[in-house]
């Protein structure tokens, strides 16, 4: 009784850890796209994005609310950190801000990837998984997008694609218990 018990509250905790991350993850995206929005003028590509992370982040606040999950403590980071990035990369210029936007973006197709496959049999979240499945495809599209944008012909793309995921991974990773 106790061990079962145990098992589906650990279950439970792995979602909820999973959908906090994942609103984290789209709030910080806002804000990447906010911050090169600020720098880039209302780029007509970037603003397109930008409308599709607030869709993800309003799904993802809905679903938080509705299961009691609180969100991560880290959003004022998050927050300021994303704006930055954003900003930062389009003062490089456009190709760079798209070069961002590939690091990001592939992250998190990847962190969503690996939560359709952890989530696959569990019948009861079938509407969760459809979401995440969704989102993940607007993701690769973003990525492409700023693939067809240039993104790889900015100066230094390897090492600041490099750097940026890191930088994404360690966040993913932070906003899952913080
Ligand atoms: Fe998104
Ligand atoms: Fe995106």
């Amino acid at each position: 009784m106790k061990s079962s018990f145990t098992k589906i509250t650990s279950k439970n905790d792995k979602i909820s850890d999973m959908i906090r991350v994942n609103q984290a993850g789209e709030f910080g995206a806002q804000k990447i796209y906010e911050g090169q929005l600020a720098v880039l003028h209302n780029d007509k590509t970037i603003r397109e994005m930008l409308e599709q992370e607030k869709i993800h982040l309003e799904t993802f606040n809905k679903i938080l609310i509705k299961r009691g999950i609180r969100p991560t403590a880290l959003s004022p980071i998050w927050s300021v950190g994303g704006y930055l990035l954003g900003a930062a990369t389009a003062l490089v210029g456009r190709k760079a801000a798209m070069a961002c936007t590939v690091a990001v973006e592939e992250v998190i197709e990847k962190h969503y990837k690996e939560q359709q496959d952890m989530l696959e049999k569990d019948n009861k979240e079938k509407e969760l998984i459809k979401i995440i499945e969704k989102f993940r495809n607007e993701e690769i599209e973003h990525r492409n997008t700023a693939l067809d944008h240039d993104a790889e012909d900015t100066q230094g793309y390897e090492l600041m694609t490099k750097s940026i995921k890191k930088i994404t991974k360690l966040a993913i990773f932070l906003s899952k218990k913080i």
